[in-house]
């Protein structure tokens, strides 16, 4: 039954596809949905686990975070949260993989230096989860902004300061352009035309675009092994033009990556700029779907219903972060977070959840002043 309606979802898809993109062609929509390893296998786990690699977090109440959007997007779908701690013991790191069925490398500020530990720890992730696929257990990953960053990085083992460039798109919400074969990819697939056509007008401005940083597209040329393993499916321009990947979907693996955010709609309401309509709603879901559905897939398996209870998220409470001002308020942050373990850094006094507290310690903190290794320049990072 639901094969059917896959396929006539397909053939309708491929039917509207083509005019959609105003000056796009979305060619190769007649085969929608093909041949792709995860799309052979069947769902078999209906109670999925997705991890969320939470970040560094300093002048705030905890070691590292996670914003809530990204639990609730999951959630919406279908499944529920696991926070991953990225300076969890290997073992710890291997047993939470163990037990989830999907990842997700959310936005954020972070750095994402090759030696940094949250850069380490991804890697090992995500190299468990091309084995993990490779011995034909579906395992996902999504990549949201500094996580679709993150994921370009670890294809192509060169430094973010070399893969990528400066952009003018903090608080952009704007278009994708859909290049060539976008419609044969997991991640569009059965996207109504009408939504497929409104992400490429600026009537609409569908895709959040929250970033300093872009990778641009001639990247897939210079370093080969993206153009090899990563289909670009479009490119976004910020606001001087200049253009940059803003979805890529693996071409081995069930790895998607979104430079925009799909999470922010639905769930956050602290930046004016986030689009609430209808319209960004749905693709926000139609994303989270095809996500969750990939998710269960996987065979993984908490190694006993203790276990499941102890990693879950909701064994933290998470903060009403946009009321309390632990954030830099020229960063137009997470409406609400989860913290998680102590804070670890010089300024304990600082790590209180207080009103109005330590803004300009968070402002430090969150324009992501990072100390670069031995021999590389000083750089500020800031992604979102
Ligand atoms: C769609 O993608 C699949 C997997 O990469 C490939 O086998 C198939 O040939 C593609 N179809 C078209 C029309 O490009
Ligand atoms: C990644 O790059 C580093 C340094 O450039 C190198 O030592 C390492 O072997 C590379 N890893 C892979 C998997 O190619
Ligand atoms: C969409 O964004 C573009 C670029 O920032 C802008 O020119 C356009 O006016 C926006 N459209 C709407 C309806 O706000």
């Amino acid at each position: 039954m639901h094969r059917t309606l896959s396929a006539l979802a397909a053939i309708a898809l491929a039917l509207v596809l083509l005019p959609a993109a105003a000056g796009r062609q979305l060619a190769g929509a007649q085969l929608v949905g093909g041949g792709r390893p995860w799309e052979e296998k069947q769902a078999q786990n209906f109670k999925p686990l997705i991890g969320i690699l939470a970040q560094a977090c300093h002048y705030c109440p905890g070691r590292s975070y996670v914003a809530a959007g990204f639990v609730k997007w999951i959630e919406a779908a279908g499944a529920r949260a696991v926070p991953i701690r990225y300076y969890s013991s290997e073992q710890e790191l291997r047993r939470v993989f163990k037990s989830v069925n999907g990842m997700i490398f959310p936005g954020g500020l972070t750095d994402l230096w090759m030696d940094s530990p949250y850069v380490v720890a991804a890697r090992k992730l995500w190299q468990w989860a091309k084995e993990a696929n490779d011995g034909g257990d579906v395992f996902p990953i999504h990549g949201t902004c500094l996580g679709f960053q993150l994921l370009h990085i670890l294809e192509a083992n060169v430094s973010f300061t070399q893969l990528l460039v400066d952009t003018d798109s903090v608080a952009h919400p704007y278009t994708l352009d859909f290049s060539e074969g976008a419609a044969n990819s997991t991640m569009f697939e059965g996207l109504s035309k009408d939504l497929v056509t409104k992400l490429g007008d600026d009537k609409y401005n569908i895709s959040m675009e929250n970033h300093m940083f872009g990778l641009p597209p001639a990247h897939y040329d210079t370093w080969p092994a993206l153009r090899q393993n990563f289909h670009m499916l479009t490119t976004s321009k910020d606001r001087n033009g200049v253009e940059y990947v803003s979805t890529a979907e693996h071409k081995s693996y069930p790895f998607f990556a979104t430079q925009w955010h799909p999470e922010k709609p639905p769930f956050e309401f602290g930046m004016k700029e986030i689009p609430h309509t209808l319209d960004a709603i749905l693709v926000s879901q139609h994303l989270a779907n095809t996500f969750v559905e990939t998710a269960r897939k996987s065979s993984h398996r908490p190694e006993s219903p203790e276990q499941e209870l102890e990693l879950m998220i909701y064994n933290w409470k998470p903060y009403f972060t946009l009321k309390d001002s632990v954030m830099d308020p020229s960063y137009d942050g997470p409406d609400m977070c989860y913290f998680f373990d102590r804070p670890d850094d010089e300024a304990p006094e600082d790590n209180r959840l207080q009103l109005g507290a330590s803004r300009r310690a968070a402002s430090k903190s969150f324009a992501g002043v990072v100390s670069p290794p031995k021999g590389e320049p000083a750089a500020a990072l800031a992604f979102a």
